[in-house]
This record gives structure tokens, C-alpha cells and sequence, in this order.
């Protein structure tokens, strides 16, 4: 009885173990035509796949503008080695910015290739939640098939061809017991068959688990450590996302030395700083039309576009659409967070928490708005003005009581004195 049943069985542990290699081969060959991903990784701190510069040019009408393909893989892998070389719409491209790009000699060229298929297969999304005048409103979410339905997909299609496989060598058995004058053995139930299948093949079992395991996990894995974060966390404290127009503080509040507060409104008076309208932006730029950055007029077009004002007639005439800044700064919902509390009152400058804007063109944050970095500041900051504000009056003769002991120069009214680092006071 065991010779015959050794020969199938050895079929279908052979046919069962190629399934399970082409499945995990499979899997592979997704992750290495994932241009997406890999773009989001490595081009996309640097690269928006519209119109707006980053870093580095937008890639929108790429392919119309580059050689070509072979072009790209060239640039792509060591754009360094290629402007060296002499190339010349390489040597031209290298002039768009004083930063080099980083060189991808790490990424291999099939990789590269599907990084150019996204982009040349690349459409805009629809647009996104409006962000309106409060920059409120998150960064359009990610497409593409989730892993998680990729897995039960695969594991659904494995189980009806091990249904299959099951029939066909049911069929087989009972050809060759035929072939030796066996009589036809009764089928037993495919769970019980399973079964007796499992311990005779303890091994086998034991690494399809393992794997079967294992790939649930990394699915679980890739599809929630994304959710709620806005940045690659290794790129956490300079996220610099890219902007529907190409709008530069260095220009506005550095060169111009436009006031802050004229487009940011809100931090002397409201929890939130807010961004200003498009009717702000209109109140001088009815007036300049043309930037002096190349695409800095188109990029003045698409406030015009926004505002509905028709530059040629000088009215407005069409129907206006709010601009939709991508928020850079993404506080979690259960922390609360006031403007006015740290700007008015506390007299903290913008610098410290969001850096040098007048420096800036793309703004970035380059504080990592942690807990650890609040409770941090709140721990060495003295509450400026304790002494002569009437608000913090019986505050600071309570302090002044408390701490009457202490040398002069450790007698500080930090924040966190006053209660700044109690749960209740960030979190609702
Ligand atoms: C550190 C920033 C940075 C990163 C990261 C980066 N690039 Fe670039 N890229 C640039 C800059 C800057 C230029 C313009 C050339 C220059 O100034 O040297 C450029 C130019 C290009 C160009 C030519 C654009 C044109 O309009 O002709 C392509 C294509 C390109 N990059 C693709 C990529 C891809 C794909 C990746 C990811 C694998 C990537 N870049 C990553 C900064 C970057
Ligand atoms: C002419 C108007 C204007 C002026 C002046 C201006 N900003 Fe802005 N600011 C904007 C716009 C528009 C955005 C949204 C686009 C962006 O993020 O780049 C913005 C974004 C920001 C952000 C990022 C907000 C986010 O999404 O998290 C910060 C921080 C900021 N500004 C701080 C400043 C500081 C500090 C100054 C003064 C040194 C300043 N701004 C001056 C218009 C202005
Ligand atoms: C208080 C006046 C003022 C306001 C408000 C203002 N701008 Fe400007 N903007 C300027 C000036 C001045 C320039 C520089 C023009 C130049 O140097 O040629 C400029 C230039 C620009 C440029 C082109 C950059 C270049 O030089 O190529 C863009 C784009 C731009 N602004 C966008 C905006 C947006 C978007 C807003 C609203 C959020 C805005 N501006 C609000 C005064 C203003
Ligand atoms: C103590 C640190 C701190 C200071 C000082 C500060 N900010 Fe902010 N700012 C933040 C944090 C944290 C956020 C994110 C808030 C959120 O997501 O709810 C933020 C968000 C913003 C935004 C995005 C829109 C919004 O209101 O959420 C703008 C614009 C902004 N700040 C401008 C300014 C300007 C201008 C100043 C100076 C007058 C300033 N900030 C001072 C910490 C600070
Ligand atoms: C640069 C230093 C600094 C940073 C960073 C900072 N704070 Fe503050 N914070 C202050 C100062 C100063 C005050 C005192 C203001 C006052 O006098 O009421 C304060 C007060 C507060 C208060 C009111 C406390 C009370 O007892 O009423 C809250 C709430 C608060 N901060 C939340 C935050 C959160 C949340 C963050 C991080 C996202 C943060 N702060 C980051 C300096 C800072
Ligand atoms: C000065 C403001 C501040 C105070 C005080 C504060 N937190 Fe937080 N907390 C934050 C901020 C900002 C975040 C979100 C940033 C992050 O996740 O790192 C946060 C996040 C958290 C989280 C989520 C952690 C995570 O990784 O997402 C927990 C839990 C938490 N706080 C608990 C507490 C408890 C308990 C206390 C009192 C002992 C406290 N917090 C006091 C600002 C504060």
C-alpha cells in the first residue's frame, strides 16, 4: 500500500513546493517593479512629479525634454560620471541647482527601469481635499494594491489549485492501482487527507508556516506603519514636501522683508498661524505679474488661474478655486498646540521651531514636533514676563514662596513650573 502511495505524493509535494517558490518569486518581482515606491524613497524629497521645482526640476514633461531612456538610466544611476563625461543636455541640466543630485550606483538597473516607467506612465491625481485658507487637510493618500489583499489573493488562488492538484491525483491513484489490479480505494474527505498529509510531512508543513506566517506579518507590517505619518520617518525632521505653486519665503520675507505676520495672521490671536488666501497673495500680485526665477511668471499664472483674475482685462472674471498648499507641519489630532500661547504670551520667535524661513524656499520642518522636544523646551524656557504680567501674579508669588530656599540663579519659572509638562495640558 505504501509504494503506491509514495510516487503522487512525492509529485504533489514537488508541485506544492514550486507553487510556494513561484509565489514568494512573485512577490519579489512586485517589490522590484514597485517604481513608485522606490521613487518615493529615494526621488521624491528632491523631485515633485508636477510642475514645481523641489530641489531638483519637476519631472512633468520629462520624457519630451531628456534623450531618451537610455539617457535617464545613465542620469539616473551617476548623473555625476555623466556630466563629467561631457554630455551634453547633461552638462546643460546640471545649471538648475547650486545641490548636485545624489547618485543611485546602489539601485540596480532594472530598479531604475521601473522608477521611468512611473514616471512616464504617471497621472495627476484627482485633486485632492481642498485645504482652503487654513492649510488644513492632509497629502493625497497613496494608491496602488494593498499587500495585505495581495497575500489573500495568492493564498485563495493556492488553496483552489491544491483543490485541483488533490482531484487530479486522486484521478492518478486510482489509474495506477487500476493499472495493478488494486480496486478502487474510497476517497477520504480532503481534511482528513490534509491531515494525514501534515504528519507525514512534518517538515514541509513546518516551513510553509513560516513562510505562510512571515508574509503575513511583513504585509501587516508595510500596510499600517504608514498610516498617520506624513514623512519617511528617516527624513522625519526635513520634511519639505513639495507645493501646488512654487511660493518662496526667501523671496517674500527674506528679500522683500514682508512681515510674517501680513500672510500669517493668526499667531498673535488664534491656536492656528493659518495661510493665507489667494486674495492675499492677489493684493500685490494684481500688480507683479512676471518673477524673476525661470517659471517664476508661470508660477504667478497659476495665482491668477486660482484668484479667477484675468490679467489681459485686469478683472475678475472666471470662477476662483482655492490654492492647495500641502500641510508641512502635521501635529497628531490628541495634541493640542496654541500659536498664540507660545508667540504672544511666551515670546517664542518662529526660528526656533520652524527654522530660518527668510532662508527658505520650499518650507520644510526641521524640528521633529515630538513629544520629548516639547516637554524639552518647556523644561529650560523661562515664562518671559512672569514678574510684571498681572495674569501670572499669584502664580509667581506661589512660585516665589516655593522656591524662596533655593540659590538666586536656580530660581528659574521655567514652563514646566507652572505646569507645563502635566498630560492635561497637551493632550485633550
Ligand atoms: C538630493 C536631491 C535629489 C534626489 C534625491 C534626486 N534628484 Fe534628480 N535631480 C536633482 C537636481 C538638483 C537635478 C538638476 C540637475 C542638477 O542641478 O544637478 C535633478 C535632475 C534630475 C533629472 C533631469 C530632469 C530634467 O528636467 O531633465 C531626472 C530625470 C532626475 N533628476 C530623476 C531623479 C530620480 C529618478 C531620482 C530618484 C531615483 C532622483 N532624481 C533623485 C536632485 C535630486
Ligand atoms: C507672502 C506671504 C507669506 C509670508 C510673508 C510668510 N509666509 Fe509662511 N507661508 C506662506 C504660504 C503661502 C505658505 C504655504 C506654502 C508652503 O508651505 O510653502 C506658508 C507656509 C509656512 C509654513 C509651513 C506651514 C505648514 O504647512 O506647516 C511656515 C512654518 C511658515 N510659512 C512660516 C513663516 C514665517 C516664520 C514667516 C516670516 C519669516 C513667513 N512664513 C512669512 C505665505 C507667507
Ligand atoms: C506684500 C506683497 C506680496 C504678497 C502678499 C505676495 N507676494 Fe509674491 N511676490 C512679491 C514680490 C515683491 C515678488 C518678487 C518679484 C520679483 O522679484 O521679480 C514676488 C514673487 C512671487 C513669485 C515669483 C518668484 C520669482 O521671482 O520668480 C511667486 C510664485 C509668488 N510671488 C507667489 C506668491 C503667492 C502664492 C502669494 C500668496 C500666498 C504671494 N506671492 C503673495 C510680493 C508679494
Ligand atoms: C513653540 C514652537 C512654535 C513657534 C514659536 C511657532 N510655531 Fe508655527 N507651528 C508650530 C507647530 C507645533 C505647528 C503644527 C501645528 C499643528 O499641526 O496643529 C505649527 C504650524 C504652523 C503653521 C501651519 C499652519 C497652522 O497654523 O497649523 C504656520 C503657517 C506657522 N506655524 C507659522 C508660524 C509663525 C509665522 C510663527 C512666528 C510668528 C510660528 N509659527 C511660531 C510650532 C511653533
Ligand atoms: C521653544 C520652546 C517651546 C517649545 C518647543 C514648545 N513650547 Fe509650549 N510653551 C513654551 C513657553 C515659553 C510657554 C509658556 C507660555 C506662557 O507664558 O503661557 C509654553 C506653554 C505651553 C502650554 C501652556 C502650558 C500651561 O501651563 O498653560 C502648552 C499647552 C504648550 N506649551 C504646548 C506645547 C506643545 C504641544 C509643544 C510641542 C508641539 C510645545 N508646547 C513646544 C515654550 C515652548
Ligand atoms: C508639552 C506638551 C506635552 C505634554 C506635557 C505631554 N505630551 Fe504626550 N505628546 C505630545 C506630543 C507633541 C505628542 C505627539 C508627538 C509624538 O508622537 O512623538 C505626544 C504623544 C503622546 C503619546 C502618543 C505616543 C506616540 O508615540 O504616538 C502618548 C501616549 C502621550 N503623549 C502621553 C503623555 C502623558 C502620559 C503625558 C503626561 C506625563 C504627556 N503625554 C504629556 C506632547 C505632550
Amino acid at each position: 500500500m505504501d509504494t503506491i502511495y509514495t510516487k503522487p505524493k512525492k509529485h504533489f509535494l514537488a508541485i506544492f513546493s514550486l507553487l510556494f517558490l513561484s509565489f514568494f518569486l512573485s512577490i519579489n518581482l512586485v517589490s522590484a517593479q514597485d517604481g513608485e515606491k522606490i521613487f518615493k524613497q529615494n526621488c521624491a524629497v528632491c523631485h515633485s512629479m508636477g510642475s514645481n521645482k523641489v530641489t531638483g526640476p519637476g519631472l512633468k514633461g520629462l520624457m519630451a525634454r531628456v534623450p531618451g531612456e537610455e539617457w535617464l538610466l545613465k542620469w539616473i544611476k551617476n548623473n555625476d560620471a555623466l556630466i563629467k563625461s561631457g554630455d551634453a543636455y547633461a552638462v546643460i541640466i546640471s545649471a538648475f541647482d547650486a545641490s548636485a543630485m545624489t547618485t543611485f550606483t546602489n539601485l540596480s538597473d532594472d530598479e531604475i527601469k521601473s522608477v521611468i516607467t512611473y514616471i512616464k506612465d504617471y497621472k495627476e491625481p484627482v485633486a485632492a481635499t481642498p485645504t482652503g485658507t487654513t492649510g488644513g487637510g492632509a497629502v493625497a493618500e497613496e494608491k496602488g494594491v494593498n499587500p495585505l489583499t495581495l497575500l489573500i489573493g495568492v493564498i485563495a488562488f493556492l488553496i483552489i489549485i491544491v483543490g485541483v492538484l488533490r482531484g487530479v491525483r486522486h484521478s492518478l491513484k486510482n489509474l495506477q492501482n487500476e493499472k495493478l489490479g488494486i480496486p478502487e480505494e474510497e476517497s477520504v474527505g480532503p481534511w482528513s487527507e490534509f491531515k494525514i498529509w501534515v504528519s507525514t510531512h512534518k517538515r514541509t508543513t513546518a516551513v510553509a508556516i513560516l513562510f505562510i506566517v512571515g508574509g503575513l506579518l511583513s504585509a501587516g507590517w508595510y500596510s499600517l506603519k504608514d498610516i498617520g505619518i506624513y514623512a519617511d520617518p528617516a527624513q522625519h525632521r526635513e520634511y519639505q514636501p513639495g507645493q501646488p505653486i512654487a511660493f518662496s519665503h526667501k523671496i517674500h520675507a527674506g528679500e522683500n522683508a514682508i512681515n510674517c505676520q501680513y500672510c500669517h495672521s493668526g499667531v498673535e490671536r488664534s491656536k492656528t498661524a493659518g495661510i493665507p488666501s489667494v486674495n492675499v497673495c492677489m493684493n500685490c500680485h494684481k500688480g507683479i505679474s512676471k518673477g524673476k526665477l525661470p517659471g517664476g511668471t508661470e508660477e504667478i499664472a497659476k495665482i491668477y488661474d486660482a484668484a479667477g483674475w484675468d490679467p489681459e482685462k485686469g478683472e475678475y472674471n472666471k470662477p476662483s478655486k482655492p490654492i492647495q498648499w500641502v500641510k508641512v507641519h502635521n501635529l497628531q489630532d490628541f495634541v493640542f498646540f496654541s500659536h498664540q500661547q507660545h508667540v504672544k504670551v511666551g515670546k517664542q520667535e518662529c526660528v526656533t521651531c520652524h527654522g530660518d524661513l527668510k532662508e527658505m524656499t520650499t518650507a520644510k520642518q526641521v524640528q521633529p514636533l515630538s513629544m520629548a522636544w516639547c516637554i524639552d523646551c518647556h523644561r529650560k524656557t523661562e515664562v518671559p514676563g512672569m514678574k510684571d504680567n498681572p495674569y501670572y501674579e499669584s502664580l509667581h508669588k506661589k512660585l516665589a514662596e516655593k522656591f524662596k530656599n533655593l540659590p538666586r540663579d536656580q530660581r528659574k519659572y521655567t514652563v514646566d513650573k507652572m505646569g507645563g509638562i502635566e498630560c492635561g495640558k497637551c493632550h485633550y
